[in-house]
């Protein structure tokens, strides 16, 4: 995609990935809009980058998803990219009684979030003479990790969604863009220091450079092999990865 003269809208743009995707755009000379529940953080972030804007969004809440698009539309009526990419990871436990809580937030987080997202701007995006939408899904969206069942499911959906939305969207101004990211030194599952996943900056400095070419997947090569697993011959390397994965 062009990586100059956007206006862009990012969830959980206050920390992590989103925080590093935010700022490289911004320091691209792009309009950025963050957005997350933890006002320190969207303050923390505006701070460091001026020139850059927050809004307080909760996912979970749709009058919240309602109010935050109507404001952005109102206030950048420029707005050409929507990327949704907030999201909660949980462990859970697949061979026994889910708790009700993590089901019913991992998946309005991760999957209705998003779609009500995009739902409610894609409308003016049409609009727009070069527009996107991005997720931030994940290589377990390929290749699950058996111990967050619930999540991959969600990131599963939400690929599915991705290539529904990009064939519908044919022949229209609006591109559809997925992020597959690995294992990433975030704070998700508490990874800041984990040495099997993808430094933070190794990893946006990848997928900056794949974002600015006209792919519609951004998958860095350290995710390459779980992305590609899936098909009819998978499950050896299912338990081969999630043995890696529990340090089996
Ligand atoms: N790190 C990895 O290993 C990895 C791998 C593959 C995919 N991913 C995906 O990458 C994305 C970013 O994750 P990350 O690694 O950067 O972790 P992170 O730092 O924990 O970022 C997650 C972000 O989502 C926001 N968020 C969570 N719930 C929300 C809600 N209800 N409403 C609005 N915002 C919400 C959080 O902000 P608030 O808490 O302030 O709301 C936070 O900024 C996620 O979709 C994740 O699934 C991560």
């Amino acid at each position: 995609m062009k990586l100059t003269g956007n206006t862009v809208f990012i969830t959980g743009g206050g920390s992590g990935i989103g925080r590093g995707i935010a700022e490289a755009l911004h320091n691209l000379g792009n309009k950025v809009i963050i957005s997350g529940r933890r006002k320190n953080l969207l303050e923390e972030v505006t701070k460091a980058n001026p020139g850059m804007r927050s809004l307080e969004l909760d996912l979970e809440n749709p009058s919240s998803i309602a109010f935050v698009s109507q404001t952005l539309i109102e206030r950048y009526p420029d707005l050409n990219v929507v990327f949704n990419n907030a999201g909660i990871m949980e462990f859970d436990d697949a061979a026994a009684i889910l708790d009700e809580n993590l089901l019913t937030s991992t998946i309005t987080t991760n999957l209705l979030g998003p779609i009500r997202m995009t739902s409610a701007l894609i409308e003016h995006l049409k609009k727009q003479n070069e527009a996107a939408v991005l997720y931030t899904t994940s290589w377990l969206a390929f290749t699950p990790f058996a111990l967050t069942a619930v999540y991959c499911a969600t990131k599963a959906a939400m690929h599915s969604y991705a290539l529904s939305q990009r064939y519908m969207l044919r022949g229209t101004s609006v591109r559809v863009i997925e992020i597959v990211p690995p294992w990433t030194q975030t704070d998700m599952l508490n990874s800041t220091k984990e040495p099997r996943a993808m430094p933070l900056q190794e990893f946006l400095n990848e997928t900056m450079r794949l974002l600015g070419t006209d792919t519609d997947e951004v998958v860095v090569e350290g995710a390459k092999r779980v992305r590609n697993n899936a098909g009819p011959n998978e499950h050896p390397y299912v338990i081969e990865f999630n043995n890696w994965l529990s340090g089996v």
